[in-house]
């Protein structure tokens, strides 16, 4: 897509909400993502970007900052017809940008698609490496307490 891009990403406003909502617990119902109450979405909307391709929106990503030095990327998802065709690479970036530039080090991601972070530069971590902090959504899981994704990281360092 370099050269002729056709897409756009831009930080989420509240009516996006709704389609975030859509595509976000769509995929948490085959169980690869946590599902998300659209009232959870409205309070951390400014976490969010959207990805537009052709007027649509294609899909969604959220930076969440944990610590002065840590931040966690969550919510990366597309409509299914948009899967595959290299958007979810600029959603990532987006969201890795705006962590560089707000001062952050070291930004996670909790996934089962390990392949695609680590392509994008991530590195496999430990998740007892991880603050506990980080947790306090696991309870709302379908894979609680057993929960098998991977954690990733991405150093600016
Ligand atoms: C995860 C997701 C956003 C990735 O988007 P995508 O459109 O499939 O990926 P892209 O086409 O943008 O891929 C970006 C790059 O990663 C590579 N890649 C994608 N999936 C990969 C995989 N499973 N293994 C290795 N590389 C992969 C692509 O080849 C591409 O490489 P390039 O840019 O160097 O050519 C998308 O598959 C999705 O929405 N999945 C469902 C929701 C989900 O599982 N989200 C992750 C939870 S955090």
């Amino acid at each position: 897509m370099a050269g002729n891009k056709k897409y756009t990403v831009r930080k989420a406003g509240v009516s996006d909400v709704p389609v975030i909502s859509e595509i976000v617990n769509h995929h948490a119902r085959t169980g690869i993502m946590l599902p998300r109450p659209i009232s959870r979405i409205y309070d951390n909307v400014r976490d969010y970007v959207v990805i537009e391709s052709n007027g649509d929106i294609a899909g969604c990503g959220a930076l969440h900052v944990m610590w002065s030095d840590l931040a966690e990327i969550r919510a990366v998802a597309l409509m299914e017809e948009y899967i595959g065709k290299r958007l979810g690479r600029p959603v990532v970036e987006a969201l890795l940008k705006e962590a560089e530039s707000l001062g952050i080090e070291k930004v996670f991601v909790l996934t089962y698609k390990g392949d695609f972070f680590r392509h994008l530069g991530f590195k496999d971590v430990e998740k007892s490496e991880l603050p506990h902090k980080i947790w306090a959504d696991c309870i709302n899981c379908v894979h609680f307490p057993n929960c098998d994704e991977i954690a990733l990281m991405y150093s600016f360092k």
